[in-house]
């Protein structure tokens, strides 16, 4: 399976799958890297990994319909049957979306339906000490024009413990999404291979 991945950041899910490559768990090829951050260290573990990177800023005063379909261009161009959004802070439009239909997913650190849009684990860590809630997760789902919903792929419960920090329960959700994340890509490749033995 060919895959491109979307980042914004340290690129630590990125990590998880370029691993999971590597240690044959996974049998995909990630083509592509691109951020819209030229600071995003996963452009750096890219590079480590020898899969090309691509730099796509979004400058303020441009069209965001016409940043989604340059940038949806120039990914159809590496022939990919996946595009991972992990932890790429842009919502795309159906501009960029309607390029790849059922073919980007998205990892959101909460569980479906909760804690939509940014700063999801602090929101959760303070709504945890509100007594809101006993737990939170993250989960991998289709990506759809409406910000972090879509049909779930694979989800996980992330505890919160009382001593926590935030750091403590941040390190926890992270674990926990390399792990999920890697599990979504197992599953759509197995779905993949049997579609294809059809
Ligand atoms: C992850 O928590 C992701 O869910 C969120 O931003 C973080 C990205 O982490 N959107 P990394 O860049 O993969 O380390």
């Amino acid at each position: 399976m060919r895959l491109c991945v979307l980042i914004s950041g340290s690129g630590s899910n990125l990590q998880a799958l370029i691993n999971a490559i590597q240690s044959n768990e996974l049998a995909a090829e990630i083509v592509l890297v691109v951020s819209n951050r030229q600071a995003a260290y996963g452009l750096e573990r890219a590079k480590q990994a020898g899969i090309p990177t691509l730099y796509f800023p979004y400058k303020k005063s441009q069209d965001r319909h016409q940043y989604d379909a340059d940038l949806a261009e120039k990914i159809r161009t590496y022939q990919v049957d996946l595009v991972v959004l992990a932890g790429w802070m842009h919502i795309l439009s159906p501009a960029f979306l309607d390029i790849f239909p059922h073919q980007v997913i998205n990892l959101h650190p909460a569980l479906p339906g909760t804690f939509l849009g940014t700063h999801a684990i602090e929101r959760a860590y303070e709504a945890f000490h509100a007594g809101e809630i006993t737990e939170s997760g993250c989960m991998v789902h289709y990506a759809i024009p409406e910000v972090d919903m879509g049909s779930v792929i694979q989800q996980a419960t992330v505890p919160i413990f009382p001593e926590d920090t935030l750091a403590d329960f941040e390190a926890r959700m992270h674990t926990t999404e390399h792990q999920t994340l890697v599990a979504a890509v197992q599953q759509l490749i197995e779905e993949q291979t049997k579609k294809a033995a059809r």
